[in-house]
């Protein structure tokens, strides 16, 4: 083995001794084994290396901007950024991080110098379960409406603030928080639990949660009894995103099971599928298999896809069975402020938003690292003239009471709800200011002002620019943001990445 430090000394850690392959073993729920193995090896232009593991989509991505540095080490995957500390020349203990360096798992995963012998038995370990080939898909064809989400859903999802560490006991305490919070009240009823709650398939083909969540009935019922809804998760791949058993094969049993358990709202994660189904044609046709699914078991259950935006899926998740669907990548993963205003510029085709179903820009982000306040103001409001579905993702149990007054803001909400359904879009964009409207029901407007720029900006708008002529009343919503308005127009003075909000009624 090589390595360049005595005993006595520090640890000096060299290229020469990250050369090769190491293996760790990330937490795996019951029943499965992950691993990822990592490659470093010395090409031209320096260290060079790859990263392989059974998690997430299966596939192998570059390590880059590979550093060492006494016994520490550091690397990206894609967006994601490592670090490493080794406690001797075989062994390192790894932690991946957000991108403002902030860890996303609290405990580091160690990493140890694989053998030969070692790569070539975890790589015959057959995952337990899954049916992992391709699966006849059913013909395409339109399914009627279910009549659920007339209006965006509202609610709270574990996975931006728990991931995997969800448990039946937060998912309790989050319910409470809903109700004595007043989010409840002002709308959000969905509680939904994200990946990480399965267990084992048993011989039947019942899945069963894993330990985390004893009673799945149970737990629905006391959302229930608190005045909520239950949604869970799940994927049409033989795996999920986090490598727990998905509902590939058993589309029909899982759809039973949920339905048993009183399920409302089922989230439907592409992730592995994406090795077994290529086209868009197949890809509506798996997530209506599963819609039919769920249709067959006569309970009401909001049908929610997770498929990243990928082809024109706002022209088709409605004909699937789809109440929402998303538009884009995750927001939570890398620099929360670029997420956040990337949807200025992508936040999915106004015309397929309706209601029944939505553009779905994903969960929410504020008051999870990341967002000032301004920004977090101008997250909600973005959302809210988007009629995105509102499911926030933060410690509601922990919630500062700056952050509880922008998510109950009724009349921010009432936006966001209006009978309408339509989705607001963007009028002109002046420099860093971005005006949009938002048509809404008794002859009403939303009208927002964004300012993206690094400065507070004053920002004055006429009546005639933006299609109202004479308005009879004018709200500001945002009353932390100051506004003079006359019959002529409206001066906004509008904080650095924050927004103004004003309901005009004509
Ligand atoms: C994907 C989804 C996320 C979340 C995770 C869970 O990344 O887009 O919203 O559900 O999977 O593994």
């Amino acid at each position: 083995m090589l390595c360049s430090t005595t005993s006595a000394g520090p640890l000096e850690i060299t290229a020469q001794d990250l050369r090769g392959t190491w293996v760790l073993y990330p937490p795996a729920p019951e029943g499965v084994v992950s691993y990822s193995l990592l490659t470093f090896a010395q090409g031209n232009g320096g260290l060079q290396g790859s990263m392989y593991g059974n998690m997430k989509y299966a596939k192998r991505v570059d390590v880059q901007d590979i550093a060492l540095e006494g016994n520490r080490l550091s690397f990206m995957t894609g967006p994601t950024p490592w670090r490493g500390e080794f406690d001797n020349a075989t062994q390192m203990r790894l932690t991946w991080l957000w991108t403002d360096g902030s860890p996303i798992a609290e405990d580091a995963v160690v990493a140890r110098r694989a053998s030969r012998a070692e790569v070539s038995r975890i790589q015959r370990i057959p995952p337990a379960n899954l049916v992992q080939h391709r699966l006849p898909l059913p013909a395409l064809r339109e399914l009627p409406p279910n009549g659920l989400a007339q209006t965006p859903i509202m609610g709270w999802n574990s996975w931006n603030h728990f991931t995997v560490t969800i448990d039946d006991r937060a998912v309790r305490e989050i319910a409470d928080a809903l109700v004595a919070s007043g989010l409840r009240d002002a709308g959000y009823v969905y509680v939904i639990i994200d990946d990480g709650w399965q267990g084992e398939r048993d011989s039947d083909g019942v899945l069963h949660p894993n330990s985390k969540f004893p009673d799945m009935r149970a737990l629905a019922d006391y959302v229930h009894s608190k005045g909520l809804q239950f949604g869970i998760y799940s994927s049409p791949g033989p795996v999920t995103c986090a490598n727990y058993l998905g509902s590939h094969g058993y589309e029909v049993e899982d759809a039973k099971l949920f339905a048993s358990w009183g399920v409302d709202l089922l989230k439907y994660d592409w992730c592995s599928a994406l090795y077994l189904y290529k086209t868009q044609e197949e890809m509506r046709a798996a997530y209506q298999k599963m819609g039919e699914a769920l249709r067959a078991t006569n309970r009401p259950i909001v049908y929610s896809l997770c498929n990243y935006g990928m082809f024109d899926v706002g022209k088709w998740a409605r004909k699937a069975g789809g109440n929402l669907w998303r538009i884009s990548n995750d927001s939570v993963a890398g620099n929360r402020w670029a997420s956040i205003s990337d949807r200025f510029d992508n936040n999915g085709n106004p015309e397929d938003s309706r209601p029944g179903g939505w553009n779905d820009p994903d969960m929410m982000l504020i008051d999870n690292g990341g967002l000032t306040v301004d920004e977090s103001r101008t997250h909600m409001t973005l959302w809210v003239m988007l009629a995105a579905p509102l499911i926030l993702g933060n410690d509601l149990r922990k919630m500062p009471g700056e952050i509880r007054e922008i998510l109950l803001n009724r009349e921010v909400i009432g936006i966001d709800q209006d009978a309408r359904g339509l989705q607001g879009q963007r009028l002109f964009r002046e420099g860093d200011i971005e005006v949009w409207i938002k048509e809404l029901s008794e002859v009403s407007k939303a009208v927002a002002l964004y300012n993206r720029g690094p400065r507070k900006r004053e920002f004055a708008v006429n009546w005639s620019k933006i299609g109202v002529s004479s308005p009879r009343m004018v709200r500001n919503l945002w009353p932390e943001v100051e506004i003079r308005s006359d019959s002529v127009g409206f001066v906004a003075s509008i904080p650095a990445h924050g927004s103004a909000l004003l309901r005009v009624q004509m």
